[in-house]
């Protein structure tokens, strides 16, 4: 049920706030492989496999969306060694991967500027977005090459071309029209925003999206982070009270 402002009744119960979608920053997969003395590539790769078991519990636990930020557009700026490292691990885990997802009922979605992507990488991506097109568990959205200014600009660029060509008027900007032409339009806003690897900030994910996100920062590293510390995560998550702008007194009286 929602009321007229847009904020669900189940938004107003303290202890059982509805968890739709969970946005993850999987950060500190480097630091991981340092710890042991290893390259970062094998930071990367145990990150992979701390994927599959998040990918699985979220299914299992009948979340609705689960969006990981896997490269960022400003990722680019590495060196161009693990770049290419990053390119051949993500092409190796869409041809091992697309087809488990699909068997398990997933729905795989990109998100991101997928034309500085190789054709070879692309095409893969949009088979497998169409292999898994019609499945109705849980939707996992991978965001490469994304960042949240550029989902922003290519979602004004539209409008804009619109407006150009006589299909919208400048009156009809408003808060849901920008939100109908981002990456993300048909898509429930993030409730729980995780940043593993211990740093406080957003790099640039889901800018528009995260303004009334729950975030829940860690100091675990993401090849670490595993079933007991998203349920620690999903365990605070519940306790908070959602307010929206309103009042803790507003919501109890909704409750009641
Ligand atoms: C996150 O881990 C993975 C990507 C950005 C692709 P990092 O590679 O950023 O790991 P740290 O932060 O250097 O430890
Ligand atoms: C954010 O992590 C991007 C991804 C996890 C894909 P970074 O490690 O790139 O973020 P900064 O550079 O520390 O902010
Ligand atoms: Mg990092």
């Amino acid at each position: 049920m929602s009321t007229d402002d847009g904020i669900s009744s189940e938004s107003a119960n303290i202890n059982s706030n509805n968890l739709r979608h969970i946005a993850i920053i999987m950060d500190g997969n480097g630091r991981w492989a340092q710890k042991r003395f290893m390259p970062r590539a094998v930071g990367h790769q145990a990150g992979v496999k701390a994927v599959r078991k998040i990918v699985e519990y979220c299914a299992k636990q009948k979340i609705e969306v689960l969006t990981l930020f896997a490269f960022s557009s400003e990722n680019w700026r590495r060196p161009e060694e693990e770049v290419s490292l990053l390119m051949g691990l993500f092409m190796a885990t869409l041809q091992s991967e697309i087809n488990k997802l699909d068997r398990n009922n997933i729905r795989l979605r990109f998100i991101g500027d997928r034309a500085a992507f190789s054709d070879k990488l692309q095409a893969k991506m949009t088979e497998g977005e169409a292999q898994t097109k019609d499945n109705n568990a849980l939707t996992l959205v991978i965001a490469a090459n994304y960042g949240g200014r550029w989902d922003m600009c290519q979602a004004f660029r539209t409008v804009a071309e619109k407006i150009a060509v006589g299909e919208l008027k400048k009156q009809d900007i408003s808060e849901q029209l920008i939100n109908q032409h981002l990456s993300t339009a048909d898509l429930p806003e993030p409730d729980l925003f995780i940043r593993t690897g211990g740093e406080q900030r957003v790099s640039n994910f889901l800018l528009w999206q995260l303004a009334y996100t729950e975030l829940y920062f860690t100091e675990i590293l993401w090849p670490d982070f595993d079933q007991k510390s998203l349920e620690d995560a999903i365990c605070s998550f519940r306790k908070r009270q959602r307010r929206f702008g309103h009042t803790g007194e507003q919501l109890l009286d909704k409750l009641l």
